[in-house]
């Protein structure tokens, strides 16, 4: 007998009432209830007025580099954050694409790695540079991409690294391979597009201001991503540097979904010999308005997630559906949110 069958007969034999399907009904939620989004007054950095979503008016995501879940969450700021931040909860069971860095950032925005698996300078032309951002545009949705130490305020920077005149690199700063909207021709061919590119200190200044956009793309240099350095060193930099936005600061947290999370596991042994690469498993993390816990349990979500399941979500939140990529945007499942249906 399936387990399904012998709980009806176990139903049935106890005259019980029906048990809830999913924890959406067992919780009161049910994936029929349409949350109305709300009006907000909140504008982007050019002042574009903020398109409400139907369960969150801002997506920020922020990414680290290169470790296993198990080495990030024994770290105390990470283990605290997804325990302690605003209805803070770990996604347990996620996990990266593939190896190494760069197809991984571009199925952030894209929901494939264009099958691509290396670091070096591409160019994704044509309808395969069409990304969340073209998604986004065609409802108005603010967007942008901070990252740290951009050798411009503002616009598309395209070489691979930022170089002095003399050709040598900056160590520990911004890489291209970290930055995925550079690499699309959709953006880095139009103006207006590229100047939704920023160095981080416009975050900090947007952040300040109230203005940021609507979804949020944050990369930080190849010291503080933990890159070029360590889980601690990783934990530090959040810790210092983001623990009061992301435990105190209203604005950064009303109507939001935060999202921290890694690019890949540190662990490369048995890629592509491994089914299902099952060492690429990553610590990620949700956190901010858009989430309510009701219990310890919410705090753990056992889906199985990969970077897919952002572009899904901003689907899910903005379109009511997923899939509008047509890429792996269509099967991966989106962020269980209070209202969507899958908590
Ligand atoms: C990618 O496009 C940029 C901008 O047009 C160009 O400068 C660069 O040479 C191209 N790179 C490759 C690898 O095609
Ligand atoms: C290149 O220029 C930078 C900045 O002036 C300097 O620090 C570095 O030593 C130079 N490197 C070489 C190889 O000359
Ligand atoms: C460039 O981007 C702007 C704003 O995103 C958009 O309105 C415009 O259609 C784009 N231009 C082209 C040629 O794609
Ligand atoms: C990270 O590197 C620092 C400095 O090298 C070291 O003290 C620390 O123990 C390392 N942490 C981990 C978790 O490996
Ligand atoms: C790395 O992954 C391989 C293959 O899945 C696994 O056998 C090994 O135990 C992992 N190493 C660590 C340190 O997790
Ligand atoms: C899904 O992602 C994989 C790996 O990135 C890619 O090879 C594949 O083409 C994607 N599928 C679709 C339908 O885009
Ligand atoms: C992500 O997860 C979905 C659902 O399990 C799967 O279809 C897809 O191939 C995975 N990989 C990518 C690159 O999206």
């Amino acid at each position: 007998m399936k387990t399904a069958t012998v709980l009806t007969a176990l139903v049935a034999a106890l005259g019980a009432t029906a048990l809830p399907h999913t924890r959406s009904e067992e919780k009161g939620y049910s994936s029929t209830t349409a949350v109305e989004a709300k009006p907000t007054s909140l504008t982007g950095p050019n002042g574009e007025p903020y398109i409400p979503g139907q369960f969150f008016d801002r997506f920020f995501m922020i990414i680290g580099e290169n470790m296993d879940i198990w080495d990030v969450e024994a770290q105390a700021p990470f283990a605290n954050l997804w325990k302690q931040a605003p209805n803070g909860r770990i996604l347990a069971n996620y996990y990266a694409i593939t190896h190494p860095s760069q197809p991984n950032y571009f199925a952030h925005i894209a929901a494939t790695s264009y099958g691509w698996n290396s670091d070096s300078v591409v160019n994704i032309t044509g309808a395969d540079s069409f990304t969340i951002v073209d998604l986004l545009e065609e409802k108005g949705i603010s967007w942008a991409g901070y990252a740290e130490d951009y050798p411009i305020t503002q616009g598309c920077y395209i070489p691979y690294a930022p170089e002095y005149a003399n050709g040598t690199q900056v160590p520990h700063s911004y890489v291209r391979k970290h930055f995925p909207f550079v690499s699309m021709e959709s953006i880095y061919t139009n103006e207006t597009r590229c100047n939704n590119l920023y160095n981080a200190e416009m975050f900090w200044k947007h952040l300040k201001e109230n203005t940021l956009p609507q979804f949020v793309y944050f990369t930080p240099n190849l010291l503080n991503d933990g890159h070029d350095t360590n889980s601690s060193y990783f934990a530090s930099y959040i810790q210092e540097t983001w623990s009061e936005t992301f435990y105190y600061n209203d604005y950064f947290n009303s109507r939001a979904l935060n999202y921290i999370s890694l690019d890949e596991s540190g662990n490369t042994t048995g890629f592509n010999t491994v089914p299902g690469d099952n060492n690429n498993h990553i610590y990620a993390a949700l956190f901010g308005g858009a989430l309510s816990n009701r219990d310890t349990f919410d705090k753990y979500d056992f889906t199985r997630y990969n970077h897919s399941s952002i572009t899904a979500t901003l689907e899910m939140n903005w379109w009511g559906s997923t899939g509008l990529l047509g890429r792996n945007d269509t099967y991966a499942p989106y962020f269980a949110v209070p209202g969507a249906g899958t908590i």
